[in-house]
């Protein structure tokens, strides 16, 4: 008898991402059912390929909000692969649907916390880039220890993003802002880049929001530095 085809060891049934050699008939992908993706066994990072049925350049948008960004970039690039995390269930079930309607399939969506995922989950060398837009910036010094940013995410951002990926982030937040580029300054692994600019259509909700009101928007982006020269 022949064997079953394997599962793959998480994730939802998917139709297979186009590839530049794909058959006409796996370009014409069926809708998916749901974009969404289950965490993978303890201890196990995810499965990109699994995930997405294909390889390819991945993208992750943490914290992706009501996915406004995320489904913006997905129409845009039918040929990279787009992760969006969120630890609010109903925001990523509210993407899911926007997702789904439009028949996008290359885009996944996790509902984690942003840390496990970049610390535990994500592959070494797996993303090319890693958008964090609009991080919560507790804004009290008390707080600051909840901030997404610290040392320790720094080394899994880096061990996570492939030769010269990027961090692309975007903030209303001037202080949280000037911390992350100096944490960012005093890394040698990491070089300042021209920061990203988002299309019209590719403006998050709270930017959206921050723009009508006339708050400022910071933005930077750093690259990975291919070799550190260890002189
Ligand atoms: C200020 S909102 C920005 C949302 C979206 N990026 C935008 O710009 O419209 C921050 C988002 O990140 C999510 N978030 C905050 N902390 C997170 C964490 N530790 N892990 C995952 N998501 C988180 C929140 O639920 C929220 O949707």
């Amino acid at each position: 008898m022949p064997a079953e085809p394997a599962p793959s060891d998480h994730g939802t049934a998917q139709p297979p991402l186009p590839g530049r050699d794909a058959a006409p008939s796996a370009v014409i992908a069926a809708p998916p059912l749901s974009c969404r993706i289950d965490l993978p066994p303890a201890g196990r990072p995810l499965s990109i390929e699994a995930i997405f049925g294909a390889p390819g350049p991945l993208e992750v948008d943490v914290g992706c909000g009501k996915g406004r960004f995320l489904l913006a970039m997905a129409r845009r690039h039918p040929d990279v692969m787009f992760l969006g995390i969120e630890k609010r269930r109903k925001r990523i079930e509210k993407v899911d649907r926007k997702a789904c309607r439009e028949g996008l399939t290359n885009i996944r969506l996790l509902l984690t916390e942003a840390a496990c995922l970049i610390e535990e989950l994500m592959p070494p060398l797996s993303a090319r880039a890693v958008y964090i837009f609009f991080p919560d910036p507790w804004p009290k010094r008390r707080h600051h220890r909840r901030r997404l940013f610290s040392a320790a995410f720094i080394d899994a951002l880096h061990r996570t993003l492939s030769g010269e990926g990027r961090l692309h982030l975007a903030t209303d937040d001037e202080d949280y802002y000037l911390a992350i580029r100096q944490l960012f300054a005093a890394d040698r692994r990491f070089v300042d880049v021209a920061a990203y600019q988002p299309a019209d259509d590719e403006r998050t909700e709270f930017e959206t929001i921050f723009l009508k009101l006339g708050r400022p928007i910071h933005r930077c982006s750093f690259a990975k530095v291919a070799v550190v020269d260890p002189t």
